[in-house]
């Protein structure tokens, strides 16, 4: 159904609302087409970046104050109409945006501005948008806004990475099946396992380390694309919202985006590390394996089969990357030959990054939940150690090592031997090394002398002593590196938090100054 809408397209001076529609309406003869506002508007995505707007507005007045543009008691009147703007913003927020500011405004910026004109008159308020633009301020919002989520990421990261640390010592001697192809592999422990994991989610954060220092630069001074005959202290700007400095080049600063690729990688192979995780739990509570449980607040159950615990949240979780991979492809394929400068294309972009940056904290969130709820079934998890010939390959290394046989001579033999108990339905402890002619004499010099006392998973785990295996000396001197790893990590993020909040505090406790003048 078409909207209803007082705009006469024959006669398009005469319809529409008045309400400031017109504030950058110049060169053009006629109103806005309520459908094309519709199309073009980012209105409601804009609620993301309205705080940032209006601080980066405060700091534009005070630059423009410094450079003699404006007077203290005009900055004075400026700030008191974006301190009225903020109080409109938030009294419509809940229902945003209303239809009659919809109607007439296609982004948060020149609302912000016209709301500052009607605060404080034509005179004053109207000089607030000199030696600005909305692509320098777009840029800046965004850059505002991805910078408090990754700051957000980071601290969950950082949570996570400490469960997986504080399990991986404290199941170190939780013998457990490793996997290679969806198949039980060798004998390793649970603690063990989750260092694995605690590596990519390390790399991840650390690949958020690298970025942050390209992240934390700031686009406004920049104006439309090439600057502007005034000369603004940019730096001061970079200071007061409390970035590291500024993008140096002006058409760089606001027509690259190539930074929401890199943030958008960063956290695609975040839920990519996150989606593998969640896909081991999946399955291994499951049966027949039933090494793990959802405790029952995390699980769901089906609607029709009375049996059932499902595992929706890890489910959620696996598939988020597959969504975020489409994100990014957005993020990537838009500015690919794009000419150089700011595009409307642009404005999307911005909705598909907060997306991703939303999605990935939701699923941070809720893998803290469940690593360290996760119920533990260690006896499932020694007796799936102690089946399926999962320690094959200790016995064939004991061979090798302890009989001096050839590692490839022992592979066949112990490969024999588990092909003789499978057929005879049995586990590889029941064997009987007559079965293959020579090996109880390799047994013998070996030291083994019984099979079953041999292939105790906990005495095979605590004997795998390669660097980075899985025997508990490894697993806790790796823990206590690990331990290092995160406290460096953390202290880097914690400076980088209490950066902003600083300038953030500065900020509004000269607004709170000037504005009680
Ligand atoms: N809403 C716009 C965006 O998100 C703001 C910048 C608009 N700039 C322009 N030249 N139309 O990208």
């Amino acid at each position: 159904m078409k909207p209803k809408s007082s705009f006469d397209r024959k006669n398009p001076k005469k319809a529409g609302t008045r309400f400031n529609r017109d504030l950058y309406r110049g060169r053009l003869a006629t109103g806005p087409d309520p459908e094309i506002t519709r199309f073009i508007s980012s209105l409601k995505e804009d609620l993301r970046i309205a705080e940032a707007d209006l601080a980066v507005n405060q700091v534009h007045s005070l630059l423009l104050q410094k450079a003699g543009i404006l007077s203290a008691r005009e900055r004075r009147q400026i700030l008191i109409g974006l301190g009225r703007a903020r109080r409109e913003i938030e009294r419509m927020k809940e229902s945003w945006p209303p239809p009659e500011i919809a109607k007439s405004f296609v982004d948060i910026h020149p609302l912000i501005e016209s709301y500052v004109i009607k605060s404080s008159g034509l005179k004053v308020g109207g000089k607030l948008h000199l030696a600005k633009s909305r692509n320098d301020q777009v840029a800046t919002d965004i850059r505002m806004v991805t910078r408090s989520e990754v700051l957000e990421i980071a601290r969950e990261l950082l949570s996570l990475l400490s469960h997986l640390l504080a399990l991986a010592e404290k199941e170190k001697e939780t013998v457990f099946p490793a996997f290679t192809h969806t198949q039980p592999a060798q004998i390793t422990s649970y603690g063990h396992y989750l260092l694995a994991h605690f590596g990519a989610l390390c790399r991840d954060l650390e690949r958020f380390s690298d970025v942050y220092p390209r992240l934390n630069l700031l686009p406004l001074g920049a104006g439309a694309t090439a600057g502007s005959r005034i000369r603004l202290d940019r730096n001061l700007a970079a200071r007061c919202l409390g970035f590291d400095g500024i993008i140096d080049n002006s058409t760089d600063a606001v027509s690259s985006r190539d930074l929401f690729l890199e943030i958008g990688a960063g956290l695609l192979s975040l839920t990519v590390s996150l989606s593998r995780m969640a896909a081991d739990f999946i399955l291994w509570s499951a049966p027949p394996s039933r090494m793990v449980e959802l405790p029952d607040e995390y699980a769901d159950t089906s609607s029709a089969m009375p049996q059932k615990k499902n595992p929706d949240p890890l489910e959620m979780v696996r598939g988020k990357s597959q969504l975020i991979l489409g994100l990014f492809t957005h993020l990537a394929a838009t500015p690919a030959g794009l000419p150089t400068g700011y595009h409307k294309d642009f404005q999307d972009l911005k909705v598909s990054l907060f997306q991703i940056l939303e999605e990935s904290r939701s699923s941070l969130r809720v893998m803290n939940l469940i690593v360290p709820g996760l119920i533990l079934h260690r006896e499932r998890m020694a007796e799936l150690s102690s089946q399926s010939g999962v320690a094959a390959l200790d016995l064939a290394e004991t061979l090798a090592q302890k009989a001096g046989l050839p590692f490839r001579e022992a592979h066949r033999l112990v490969g024999s031997l588990v092909r003789e108990t499978q057929k005879r339905g049995l586990e590889l402890s029941q064997a009987n090394p007559d079965w293959i002619p020579g090996l109880a004499a390799l047994f013998a010099r070996s030291g083994i002398k019984n099979l079953a006392e041999f292939l105790v998973p906990l005495q095979l785990l605590r004997n795998r002593k390669s660097l980075g295996g899985p025997s508990p000396a490894e697993v806790t001197r790796m823990v206590r590196q690990g331990k290092l790893r995160v406290h460096k990590l953390r202290k880097e993020w914690e400076t980088r938090q209490r950066k902003v909040q600083r300038s953030r505090r500065l900020l509004d406790s000269q607004i709170r100054n000037i504005a009680s003048r």
